[in-house]
């Protein structure tokens, strides 16, 4: 079914958020992917073109807030309002907590959390003007649990979910719904550099025994930003093969 509403997606070049792109298109949805990396941008385009579809693609990088929000200003224009968004684009610093810097800190936070802010109030803007609304927001299991070695990271994950409840409270009258995904061990460029030691011991606590796939992220996504799920708001959906009940 083709849904004329726009679904804007951020950190879409590689790992889980081109899933979800692929994902959001085979719903038949029109689909912006948001990202810093212009040459993967590039690809994915080339790789939607090749699969039958078609993505539109902006280059920003998302800490800048005046930038972000006039990109995604000028699609909600172009496009008669931003009916999804989805907030993935996520950088880990991780160091021992007593060895973390400031600059650490900041920076993770102003990619995780502050840029899903900004991005959600110009969305949500247009989705309160449209009456339709659906943000996903992906946290992790790290902000769910903590995660030694990740301060910095879990509080800007755990900061999502608090960001998203707001919201759901707040905008939920106007038809528009909040929530977040928190996947657990996922296969991607991000989690193939631990150490054989980290994912050995990650296996041990996750029931199902596997690492989970981009596409198991991207079901849940489509899933929260679809018809069906108009009555779930508020929720943090953990997609980790169990690791965080
Ligand atoms: P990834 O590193 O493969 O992809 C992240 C994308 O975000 C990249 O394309 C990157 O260029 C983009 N990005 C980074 N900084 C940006 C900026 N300032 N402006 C615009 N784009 C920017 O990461 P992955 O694994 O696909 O993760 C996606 C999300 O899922 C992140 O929020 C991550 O924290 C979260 N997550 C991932 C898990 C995993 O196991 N891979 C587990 C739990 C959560």
């Amino acid at each position: 079914m083709a849904d004329k509403r726009l679904a804007v997606v951020t950190g879409a070049a590689r790992g889980i958020g081109r899933a979800i792109v692929f994902e959001l298109l085979r719903q038949g949805r029109i689909v912006a992917g948001l990202d810093i990396r212009e040459d993967q941008l590039k690809e994915l385009t080339q790789a939607v073109k090749e699969a039958g579809f078609e993505v539109l693609t902006r280059c920003v990088d998302i800490t800048q807030t005046d930038r972000l929000t006039e990109v995604l200003e000028s699609l909600a224009v172009e496009y008669g309002g931003i009916g999804i968004l989805v907030n993935n684009a996520g950088i880990t610093r991780d160091k021992l907590m007593i060895q973390m810097e400031d600059e650490d800190y900041d920076k993770v936070m102003s990619v995780n959390l502050r840029a899903a802010f900004t991005a959600t109030r110009v969305a949500a803007r247009s989705m309160i003007r449209n009456k339709f609304g659906r943000i996903v927001s992906i946290s992790s299991v790290a902000g769910v649990m903590g995660q030694a070695g990740s301060a910095n990271y879990a509080a800007s994950k755990a900061g999502l979910i608090g960001m998203t409840k707001s919201i759901a409270r707040e905008i939920g009258k106007k038809n528009i719904t909040a929530n977040c995904i928190a996947p657990g061990f996922i296969q991607t460029d991000m989690t193939a550099v631990l150490p054989d030691m980290v994912k050995k011991a990650a296996m041990e606590v996750i029931p199902v025994k596997r690492f989970g796939t981009v596409e198991d992220v991207a079901r849940a996504v489509a899933f929260l930003s679809g018809d069906d799920a108009g009555y779930i708001t508020g929720q943090v959906l953990c997609v980790d093969g169990g690791m965080a009940m």
